[in-house]
């Protein structure tokens, strides 16, 4: 046994920053992790320690005594959210936080060898959800329509319009301090298939088009429209008019 605890330490004294592997674990905020020690059961006079840093693992944060029978939580911020395995001598992290972030060290004394064993815990904190993408239009003639779906204050996201199942055109957005915007072309008759989503790795958000609420309104509602362009509507259609009762007059009094 000991034979083999001595190989397995030379073996992990070949490479790594600690002259052993590290293990990379990465959880989200929240989750419960363990980190397992790979023993298949301690012996009567091991004595396991546990230890935990940011940068490095300085302090002893659990102990498990088996010959005394005794386990021990150290750090107090720790304590609450630590269990050890007694059977194989396993971390067992619960309710992660971001503050459990840092590199981990095993101890197995086992005289006269030690095991030693480390693990950088990485912690995710789910993002807020994301905005609701806005879609609005953004000019329209006789037969299409321009519309732009728009995305605030949102940072390493995708926008992308979907035309039924398919993604029709996509932009990637690593950081927004305005806003992003993706234009689509449609027409009138086409059926109601298009959404915008807006996703990350975790999440996403979804705002559907309705054609016919955004795009028809805009060839009769004023307020739809921007103002130059209701402005520039209002003369001709004065001018238009002025010019209409000028011919309907002309024509009156010509015969
Ligand atoms: C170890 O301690 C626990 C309580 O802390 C006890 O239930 C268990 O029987 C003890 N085991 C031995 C082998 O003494
Ligand atoms: C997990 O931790 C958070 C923050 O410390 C706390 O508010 C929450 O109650 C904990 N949940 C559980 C199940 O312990
Ligand atoms: C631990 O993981 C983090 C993030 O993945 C990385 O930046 C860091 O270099 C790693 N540290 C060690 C000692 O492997
Ligand atoms: C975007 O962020 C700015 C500044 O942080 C804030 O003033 C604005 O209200 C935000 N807009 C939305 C739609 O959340
Ligand atoms: C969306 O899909 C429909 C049906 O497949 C197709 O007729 C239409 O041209 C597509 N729209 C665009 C903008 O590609
Ligand atoms: C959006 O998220 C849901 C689960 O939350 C997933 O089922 C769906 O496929 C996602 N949609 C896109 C377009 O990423």
């Amino acid at each position: 046994m000991c034979l083999i605890f001595l190989q397995c330490l030379f073996f992990w004294h070949l490479d790594g920053v600690f002259g052993d592997e590290v293990k990379s674990v990465s959880v989200m905020e929240g989750d419960t992790v363990t980190l397992y020690t790979d023993v298949t059961h301690i012996h009567t006079d091991d004595v396991i320690e546990w230890m935990f840093g940011v940068q490095s693992p300085d302090e002893i944060i659990a102990e498990l005594n088996r010959e005394a029978n005794k386990t021990s939580f150290i750090n107090e911020r720790l304590k609450n959210h630590l269990q050890i395995d007694d059977q194989t001598g396993s971390l067992i992290i619960t309710n992660i936080t971001t503050e459990h972030t840092g590199l981990y060290q095993l101890e197995i004394n086992r005289k006269p060898s030690v095991l030693i064993r480390h693990f950088n815990l990485t912690v995710y904190v789910i993002p807020a959800r994301l905005p609701v993408p806005v879609i609005r239009v953004s000019s329209s003639s006789s037969s299409s329509c321009s519309v732009l779906c728009s995305v605030m204050n949102a940072s390493h996201v995708s926008v992308s319009w979907y035309n039924g199942s398919i993604i029709h055109s996509s932009i990637s957005v690593s950081d927004v301090k305005s806003t992003a915007s993706l234009h689509l072309e449609v027409e009138y008759h086409d059926s109601n298939t298009y959404r915008c989503v807006i996703n990350n790795p975790i999440t996403n958000q979804t705002q559907h088009l309705h054609i016919n609420d955004l795009c028809h309104k805009l060839s009769v509602c004023v307020e739809c429209c921007g103002f130059t362009e209701a402005v520039i509507r209002l003369v001709v259609s004065a001018v238009v008019g002025v010019a209409t009762i000028g011919v309907v007059i002309y024509d009156i009094r010509s015969r």
